[in-house]
């Protein structure tokens, strides 16, 4: 705990946060750049108008930079390159589920510490030892999903928390999954940055990248269809506070509510057993990427790589493989889009609005020290009157890798969103958008048309050992020809056109 705020103080110190969502887990490893490195960055100036102005002011972190240390967890396993089939038993004590509860006090939770008490520097609680423990073969709560594996073989995989390299044989093998795709050919952006990136900046309308003006395509999720349902997701983990600490899967539990948990690959290998612990409570597992890069900066095989090796992870520790994605701070672009569903992956945003305005907690500036917890807070009460007058419901973005943010969920905004007069239905975002759970995974989805996909595609190769594993709507038993659908929706910014028509600018 006390690495993360040292580290989240020196960043601060390099005055660089003024903008993106922040990973954690880069504000670690900048800790070990030279300061120079970050601090030649630009400042953040205004952006020009043409099209609708980004709220980001700064760059997001860089990719490629050093891993950080490693984090007291479960196995660990992960420092880089880990010994090829480390194999890794789930859990010690093999048995019965064990619900954990010992330390600290639960969340609503008397462990929450007071709103105007949350923010950089708070009083953080011990860690406790992680008890829950599944089976190893247990069967999950997703009809027809395999069994968990029996014991974790990790194997081998690249160095955590940068742009893998392309020149595997599993790289070079996923991009196949390409062919038959029409990938546009856009130039990476410069650093995923909006302010950083004038030229692509002024075309962000025709490359739909979202990051400069929200824009969306017809085939990105970005709100809940039904009024008064938030789409609840939490970003960058597996976490200790959501999963050790219980705090939010207890919450969740006890209002009965589900969740969908944006996982990063890099966390995935390095605690795979908390990952276990949100998918068997009955939690929504997406794929948010490798090193947590913006990925309209990174070149086509990079991409590949970032969203195959998260894949894999998941594949590995779950035994299934998530049919969507969210990039990492928005940033998408139609290459990015049309990588991720040639994939099988379908991208799931956060509601927006064009003139830059995010249904966005602002929970990861609480915890980079930019806001307390009060204004996240009030934040976060702005969202919900605004939502109150969209025709659909919403996501908003929240993040569970630091104590501060999980404190801000489970003790003041879920509470707020469930105490809300009219009241606010919960859900997670496949559920919110009435998927059977089942299309959530290649390997239970029985959807021909859920991720979309194309008939001349050969399929997905999940392991990337040159065996296509699954076409997706087979339900994981491939059949040489699978027909499919053809091209992605035209460009259209539902959310921007709800908020439009009502009159509104967030
Ligand atoms: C983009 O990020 C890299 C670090 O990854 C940095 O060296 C470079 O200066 C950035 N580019 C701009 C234009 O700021
Ligand atoms: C939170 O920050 C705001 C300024 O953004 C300040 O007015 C307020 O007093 C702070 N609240 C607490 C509890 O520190
Ligand atoms: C599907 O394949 C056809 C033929 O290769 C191509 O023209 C089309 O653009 C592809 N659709 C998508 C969504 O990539
Ligand atoms: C909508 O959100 C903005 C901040 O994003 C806030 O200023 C405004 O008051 C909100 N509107 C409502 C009706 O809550
Ligand atoms: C299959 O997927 C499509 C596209 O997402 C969706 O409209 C349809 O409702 C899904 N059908 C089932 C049975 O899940």
């Amino acid at each position: 705990m006390k690495l993360h705020t040292l580290a989240l103080i020196s960043v601060l110190q390099l005055s660089l946060i003024a903008a993106e969502k922040i990973n954690p887990r880069h504000l670690h490893a900048k800790r070990q750049l030279p300061s120079n490195s970050v601090a030649s960055s630009p400042p953040p100036t205004p952006a020009p108008p043409p099209p609708a102005t980004s709220s980001s002011a700064a760059p997001p972190p860089p990719p490629g930079t050093p891993a950080p240390p490693p984090a007291a967890t479960t196995t660990s396993p992960a420092a880089v390159p880990p010994s090829p089939s480390s194999v890794v038993s789930v859990d010690p004590s093999p048995g019965v589920t064990t619900p954990l509860n010992t330390v600290p006090p639960l969340a609503t939770f008397t462990g929450v510490p007071p709103l105007a008490d949350i923010s950089l520097g708070m009083a953080t609680r011990p860690v406790p030892p992680v008890t829950a423990v599944f089976t190893p073969g247990a069967t999950p709560p997703i009809s027809g999903a395999p069994v968990l594996p029996t014991a974790l073989a990790l194997g081998t995989w690249p160095p955590q928390d940068r742009v893998p390299p392309t020149d595997s044989a599993e790289v070079q093998r996923w991009m196949k999954e390409l062919d038959g795709f029409n990938v546009p050919a856009l130039s990476p952006t410069i650093n995923g940055s909006c302010l950083l990136d004038p030229a692509n900046a002024a075309n962000a309308a025709s490359r739909g990248w979202w990051t400069c003006g929200g824009y969306t395509r017809d085939t990105d999720i970005t709100a809940c269809p039904d009024k008064y349902t938030w789409g609840v997701s939490f970003d960058d983990g597996p976490s200790p506070y959501s999963a050790w600490f219980q705090y939010v899967i207890d919450y969740l539990a006890e209002k009965d509510l589900s969740a969908t948990f944006f996982v990063v690959g890099s966390r995935v290998i390095e605690r795979p057993n908390l990952l276990i612990e949100e998918y068997m409570a009955g939690h929504e597992i997406s794929v948010h990427t490798w090193s947590h890069s913006p990925l309209t900066s990174l070149t086509t095989e990079q991409i590949v790589a970032e969203l195959g090796w998260t894949r894999k992870a998941i594949k590995t520790v779950l035994g299934v493989t998530p049919t969507t994605m969210r990039p990492p701070y928005g940033d998408i672009d139609d290459r990015v889009r049309a990588i991720s569903l040639a994939m099988g992956m379908v991208p799931i945003m956060w509601t927006n609005s064009p003139s830059g305005g995010k249904f966005d907690t602002n929970d990861w500036r609480v915890a980079g020290g930019l806001v307390n917890g009060t204004d996240s807070f009030n934040t976060f009460q702005s969202i919900l009157g605004n939502a109150t007058l969209l025709d659909t419901g919403f996501i908003v973005l929240q993040h569970d890798l630091f104590e501060i943010s999980v404190d801000l969920a489970v003790g003041y905004t879920l509470n707020a969103a469930l105490n809300h007069q009219p009241k606010f239905t919960l859900k997670a975002i496949g559920e919110c958008q009435k998927f059977p759970a089942g299309n959530l995974y290649l390997e239970t989805n029985k959807n021909e048309t859920f991720p979309f996909r194309n008939s001349t595609s050969g399929g997905v190769d999940v392991s990337g050992d040159g065996t296509i594993d699954t076409k997706s709507g087979d339900g994981g038993s491939t059949t040489a020809s699978a027909g499919f659908i053809n091209s992605i929706p035209f460009l259209t910014s539902v959310t921007a056109i709800a908020l439009a028509a009502m009159g509104i600018s967030l």
